[in-house]
């Protein structure tokens, strides 16, 4: 468990470098160097259909969990990248301007279940309030506002953590 929020939190601090420190590519192609090569990952399946039933559900949950911060067209705070007298950001946006669609599917699920921590965020967690299978869903609702680049990336991220996980010994 530990050794689990400490991988979220050294991934996640590497992203939020990466993706704070300039203003958000328009499209994939224009992403960070650090997430180009994604692109050129051949070895990942076909981007997988979404589930139209878990889409449903997720539009629902975000609408009744998530749109007070990140409202309800996905748009988030447009001071987003501007952190407060705290140092604490504004809710980011979760459609194809955002950052959302650069995170793997894990990484997505700890952020939302357990927060952000290490340091002073307004993310709050959803541990007891929603089950995995209903953040799960959530995801699968934004995923179906991203056009076809950021779903690409996105899936092609989420199969390089898997298939890391399944190859360590
Ligand atoms: C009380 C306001 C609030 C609510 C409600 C909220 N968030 Fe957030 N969220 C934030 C803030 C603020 C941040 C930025 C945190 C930071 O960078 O410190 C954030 C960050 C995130 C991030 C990480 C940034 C990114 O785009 O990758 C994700 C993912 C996220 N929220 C998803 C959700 C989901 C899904 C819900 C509903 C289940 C939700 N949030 C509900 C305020 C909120």
């Amino acid at each position: 468990m530990i050794v689990r929020v400490l991988a979220v939190i050294g991934t996640l601090g590497l992203v939020l470098a990466s993706c704070s420190s300039s203003s958000v590519p328009e499209d994939a192609a224009s992403a960070p160097p650090g997430f180009r090569g994604l692109f050129e990952d051949d070895t990942a399946p076909p981007l997988p259909a979404l589930n139209v039933y878990q889409i449903a559900a997720g539009k629902n949950l975000y609408a009744e969990n998530c749109a007070s911060c990140h409202r309800a067209d996905l748009a988030g705070d447009p001071n987003w990248m501007t952190p407060d007298e705290n140092g604490v950001y504004p809710p980011p946006p979760h459609d194809a301007t955002g950052h959302t669609w650069h995170h793997d599917d894990g990484l997505l699920l700890g952020i939302i279940r357990d927060g952000l921590q290490g340091f002073p965020s307004g993310m709050p967690t959803f541990a007891g309030i929603l089950t995995d299978d209903e953040i799960l869903s959530i995801l699968e609702f934004l995923k179906s506002e991203w056009g076809d680049e950021e779903r690409t990336f996105q899936w092609q991220a989420t199969w390089r953590v898997r298939e890391s996980r399944t190859s360590q010994p």
